[in-house]
């Protein structure tokens, strides 16, 4: 069964849960907007384009809620719920791309008068929504002759069908590798401080079939040492125009330890999530969450009430560091602003 986290269904947006899992795998049915932008910020539905097609649909929730309204009551609403979703979680680019998205087919569809600015903006949603996995099959057959039969690729966090529409960015390469019939295996880093490889990752390849070794974090540069890693495939929740790439704390490390062993480090991730207006990785707001995260692990307390916390959600690593950045409508490798440029526009023109 195809992995798919955000559906609509009988009037309501319906979510895997993923703070529930591996241990439970149930929904949660959002019927009110302000239940998809709580489930964006607990976590609930994460990794950056999910966040933004979770949001587009929320948007939709929210507007259609609004039809009986007057024209500009129905326009203020609509700013309301954007800005709401749009102070959900701050680093993902793909959010801020979606809500963008939704606002100029709100434009459109006002512009011929608010009785179907609902049913136009879910039609929007369920388009961002099929056209993220159809990104993500190209972004597969882009990516996976990188992957060689034998490899050993190490990933970080969950970019799998969890984190995306479905089918993955870094998770879609290697499964399209494993589809092709290449005999991928794969390490997965637990990803502490709320260990979406350990939960999400790990669960998603189970399913599929691909074989995988959980490791901690601390242990990817013993493997590499010892030869037993190929390549790394990471996501990305926003990258700059010279590909400087920001996702999940601990990446940045991991490209490091790459470089030093001569591994080379991919960057998986859909033209959605590349920020040409930000000139360097400096500029990307990197989210800081709640310290119960270090503090406690899976709700049970590991260290002292009281004591200082540092917890932001992402790193960035320069482009120095990444051997190319896979699209859905090519390869940036290396990474470059003009190459991203190139992708981009290309992408524009499809
Ligand atoms: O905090 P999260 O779980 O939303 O962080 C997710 C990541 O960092 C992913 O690697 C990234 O969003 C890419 S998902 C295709």
């Amino acid at each position: 069964m195809e992995i798919r986290p955000i559906i609509w269904r009988d009037d309501a947006v319906v979510l895997i849960d993923q703070n529930a899992l591996p241990l439970q795998e149930r929904e949660l049915l959002c019927r009110e907007y302000g239940e998809v932008v709580a489930a964006i910020k607990d976590l609930t539905v994460r990794g950056a384009p999910a966040i933004g097609i979770a949001a587009a649909f929320g948007i939709a929730l929210g507007a259609r809620r609004l039809d009986h309204l007057p024209a500009g009551r129905i326009r203020a609403g609509f700013f309301k719920i954007c800005d709401d979703f749009a102070r959900s979680r701050p680093t993902a680019r793909n959010l801020f791309w979606a809500i963008e998205r939704m606002g100029r087919r709100f434009d459109a569809a006002a512009a011929e008068g608010t009785a179907g600015v609902g049913d136009a903006l879910l039609a929007e949603a369920r388009a961002i929504l099929e056209e993220d996995v159809a990104a993500n099959r190209r972004m597969g057959r882009f990516g996976s002759p990188f992957l060689r039969d034998g490899d050993a690729v190490l990933t970080h966090c969950n970019a799998g069908a969890l984190a995306t529409g479905g089918y993955g960015t870094a998770l879609g390469v290697i499964r399209a590798a494993h589809e092709e019939g290449k005999r991928i295996s794969v390490f997965v880093d637990e990803t502490r401080p709320v260990l979406q490889g350990a939960r999400l990752t790990a669960w998603e390849l189970r399913k599929e079939g691909i074989p995988f070794t959980l490791i901690a974090d601390n242990m990817a540069g013993t493997l590499m040492k010892q030869g037993r890693i190929q390549l790394v495939i990471v996501g990305a929740d926003r990258i700059a125009a010279n590909g400087d790439t920001a996702n999940k704390i601990g990446t940045y490390p991991l490209a490091v330890l790459a470089r030093a062993h001569g591994i080379p480090f991919y960057v998986a991730a859909p033209l959605s999530t590349i920020d040409l207006s930000l000139g360097s990785g400096d500029e990307i707001p990197i989210e800081e969450r709640n310290p119960e995260e270090i503090l406690s692990l899976r709700g049970v307390r590991i260290a002292e009430e009281g004591i200082d916390v540092y917890n932001p959600a992402f790193d960035v690593t320069p482009a120095s560091l990444v051997t190319a950045i896979i699209t859905e409508v090519g390869v940036a490798n290396p990474p470059s602003d003009s190459a991203l440029r190139e992708l981009c526009s290309r992408g524009l023109s499809r």
